[in-house]
């Protein structure tokens, strides 16, 4: 399905009803330019899914745990990667598929190798302009 978000505010609001299906164990693909929104995106999620603490992009970190009430939410920035065994070997995969809690993974792409043949959700972002975006959420299994 596609939505298109016409400001951060919508993005983020979508990604909480978005949420609102996740029961844990699932993979997250998150993929988009620069600016999309992915990090909105992550911030609308982790929101709804009882995360308190300020979600920030894990670029240098990598991964950030955020424990929420509901879910914990392992948020990824793939974004320095280059591969599916970089990922592997950064630990990047350890909480693949962990029912307690989502991971969600920006510039997915980059890893792609690092869930094939795994269930992720794939999610990409395209900006149109300054403040539209089209977010489509492509449900099932990965391309492998
Ligand atoms: N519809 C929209 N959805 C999300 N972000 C938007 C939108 N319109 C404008 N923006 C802006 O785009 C930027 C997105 O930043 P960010 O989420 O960090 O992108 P990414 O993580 O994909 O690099 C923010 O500055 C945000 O205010
Ligand atoms: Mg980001």
């Amino acid at each position: 399905m596609i939505f298109v978000s016409k400001n951060e505010q919508e993005t983020f609001d979508f990604a909480g009803r978005f949420a609102k299906s996740l029961k844990g164990g699932e993979i997250i693909a998150l993929n988009g330019q620069l600016g999309a929104g992915k990090t909105v995106f992550v911030k609308g999620l982790c929101r709804a899914l009882g995360v308190k603490d300020e979600v920030l992009s894990p670029t240098f970190t990598l991964m950030q745990e955020h424990v929420g009430e509901k879910l914990v939410v392992w948020h990824y920035d793939a974004y320095r990667l280059s591969g599916g065994e970089e990922a592997y070997m950064s630990g990047l995969t350890d909480y693949f598929g962990d029912k307690s809690g989502v991971c969600v993974i920006e510039w997915a792409s980059n890893i792609e190798d690092a869930f094939s043949g795994l269930d992720a959700i794939q999610i990409s972002i395209r900006r149109i302009d300054e403040n539209d975006r089209e977010i489509e959420v492509s449900d099932g299994k990965n391309k492998s």
